[in-house]
């Protein structure tokens, strides 16, 4: 039997910044408020110009290129999106044109999962791995999160941000990852959703969210995943080298370190710069600690997410 590698990391961020000082002028709210209660400082906002696809063609192309290996070796594409420019066809097969691989032995689907869609494509990219169907995968998670923002709604127009980050996955005689594990409950799917009926496509869409709700059932949730991928894998607490969050509020990811036993020093933190870019944080956050050198050769990571669905899991990897 194979095992799943992480053989390389990439992201892209757009240039644009957005400030709570620049929020501070469109909506009744204030730069305490929004660190106090998020943690964030400041987003990322794409331009006119850019679309999910072009932000995951360049986080894509930084993970090929960390990994060394030919773009035409790579058996499967795999991008988690909820904001992709068309319905279809979908992101993953515009991301194969645009990179330039010929193969077409290459299955290339998007996974809709939300904040926690990296993790559903790391998970289904293991299972191919590991069963010997596929030997190189790369997998992305991209979103154009602040097109479907309510610029007046406070609430949320805090949060969110735009963003990509990618891994090059690579078949290896020994782990790897270790676990992935996927929860969902549709019964919470009201909680935090894009507005507008299904088959009007051409009218206004909003990320609604009943954020205190969400808050509560993600912590309990995200508790229960850190300590299933730790029960399964008879590992202690002392064993997670790094954590790398889903970023949607400081207070959410301090609890998880919190149940760790994790200093905060040993987590990958993105929040304050970047906001919550869903399916994209936890690839960003994965390549930001790589890329800086926090992040080392067999280090043992614990990757986790949680968000609309809802969806929430964890995938646990020796890097
Ligand atoms: O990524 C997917 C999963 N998403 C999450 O995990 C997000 C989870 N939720 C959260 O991160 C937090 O619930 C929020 C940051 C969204 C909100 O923080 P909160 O501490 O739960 O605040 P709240 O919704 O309970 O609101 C508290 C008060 C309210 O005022 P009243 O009713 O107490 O007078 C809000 O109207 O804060 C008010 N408020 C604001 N005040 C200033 C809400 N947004 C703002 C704002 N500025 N931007």
């Amino acid at each position: 039997m194979k095992y799943t590698r992480i053989a390389g990391t990439g992201s892209y961020l757009p240039a644009k910044v957005q400030t709570n000082a620049d929020l501070e002028k469109i909506v009744d709210t204030t730069d305490q408020w929004i660190i106090e209660r998020t943690g964030v400082h400041s987003r990322r906002i794409m331009e006119e110009t850019e679309t999910t696809t072009s932000m995951a063609k360049i986080a894509a192309e930084r993970a090929i290129e960390a990994s060394g290996i030919d773009k035409n070796k790579i058996g499967m594409i795999i991008v988690a999106t909820v904001t992709p420019e068309t319905l279809f066809p979908n992101t993953a097969t515009k991301l194969q044109k645009l990179l330039g691989i010929t193969a077409t032995k290459c299955p290339a689907f998007d996974i809709s999962a939300a904040c926690s869609g990296f993790i559903c494509a790391l998970s289904v990219a293991d299972q191919y791995i590991r069963s010997g169907a596929v030997e190189y995968a790369l997998i992305v998670g991209v979103e154009s999160l602040t097109k479907f923002v309510d610029w007046t709604d406070r609430s949320t127009c805090i949060l969110f941000s735009d963003g990509a980050g990618a891994a090059v996955l690579q078949a290896a005689d020994a782990p790897g990852v270790y676990s992935t594990h996927i929860h969902a409950d549709g019964d919470y799917g009201e909680l935090l959703c894009l507005s507008g009926s299904s088959y009007k496509y051409d009218e206004p869409r909003y990320i609604r969210m009943r954020g205190n709700e969400v808050f509560k059932v993600a912590v309990t949730k995200l508790g229960e995943a850190v300590d299933e991928a730790l029960a399964h894998n008879n590992l202690d607490r002392a064993a997670i080298d790094w954590l790398v969050p889903h970023q949607a509020n400081l207070r959410i990811i301090q609890a998880m370190a919190k149940r760790l036993k994790l200093p905060m020093e040993r987590v990958i933190l993105t929040l304050a710069n970047q906001g919550n870019t869903s399916a994209a944080s936890v690839p960003l956050a994965l390549d930001i600690g790589v890329r800086d050198g926090r992040i080392k050769r067999g280090d043992t990571l614990l990757l986790e997410a949680f968000g609309a669905g809802f969806i929430w899991g964890s995938a646990l990897i020796k890097y």
